[in-house]
């Protein structure tokens, strides 16, 4: 499949690229309510990035602009810490959007990351993501939106470089020891990225800069920056960045 080119937008500042996200993600909503879809499937990325980007989705303006009711949420990684660890990608979601909006809890689908046995529990996730999340033209759930961020590494999700999850071809979900950090994970793969209709990628900071510029080089090494691969899927890619992190990007300008 030919790699599709992503869109860029440039923002002033973090805080404004993740608004940018969240005025994005409602006109997802908005446009599937429009094609008479009421219901909406969501996965939430980890990190600190998209906090901006849920905490404005809980107030107003934008709080206004959309119904929570329609959507599944989901999430594309997590640590393997309990729920109410201070690391947990699950953690974050909840207090900063899903708690803020009263999202009933049979419409949160966390990872099962802190369960002892983690290849049992990636399987139950994916078998549960296979079975709620309404199935694209290539066979495989399609999120309307996954959200991701990035790594000064070029990591996404839980994809770091030189994993072997990154020729991950078979399964959707994954858990594996992370050597870089000496802890392990729960991921999506990519095969389940590529089938999203959307992939929105938050990346902020001038210590992304390098990351950013070789992850949007066409032809770059998806070992060395994984989230390269994002393009390779049949997904309309959105890179929301703020400028200090779009520094050696070419088109240096807000949008
Ligand atoms: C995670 C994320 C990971 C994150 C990047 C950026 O679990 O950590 O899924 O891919 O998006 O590491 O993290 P920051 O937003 O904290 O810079």
């Amino acid at each position: 499949m030919a790699d599709r080119e992503p869109t860029i937008v440039i923002a002033s500042d973090a805080a404004e690229a993740g608004r940018r996200a969240a005025e994005s993600f409602i006109d997802v909503l908005s446009d599937n309510v429009e094609a008479g879809r009421e219901r909406h499937f969501i996965a939430l990325a980890g990190g600190s990035t998209p906090e901006v980007c849920y905490r404005a989705l809980t107030e107003p303006p934008l709080r206004d602009r959309f119904d929570p009711a329609g959507v599944e949420w989901f999430f594309s990684d997590e640590r393997c810490v309990p729920p109410d660890h201070p690391d947990s990608n699950f953690g974050l979601a909840r207090r900063s959007l899903l708690a803020p909006l009263g999202v009933a809890s049979d419409r949160i689908h966390r990872m099962p990351a802190d369960e002892d046995d983690l290849t049992s529990a990636a399987a139950h996730y994916e078998h549960m993501v296979r079975s709620r999340v309404p199935i694209g033209s290539n066979g495989l759930p399609a999120f309307d939106v996954i959200f991701l961020g990035l790594g000064a590494d070029g990591h996404t999700a839980s994809l770091f470089p030189g994993s072997p999850a990154l020729g991950e071809r078979h399964h959707l979900v994954k858990a594996h020891r992370i050597e870089s950090h000496g802890a392990w994970r729960m991921t999506m793969t990519f095969p389940l990225l590529w089938a999203a209709r959307r992939l929105f990628v938050l990346a902020t900071g001038a210590n992304k800069a390098e990351a950013v510029a070789a992850v949007l080089l066409p032809g770059s090494d998806a070992n060395r920056w994984p989230a390269a691969t994002l393009r390779e899927g049949s997904s309309a890619v959105t890179w929301f960045l703020d400028a200090d992190v779009a520094r050696l990007v070419e088109r240096h300008r807000p949008t």
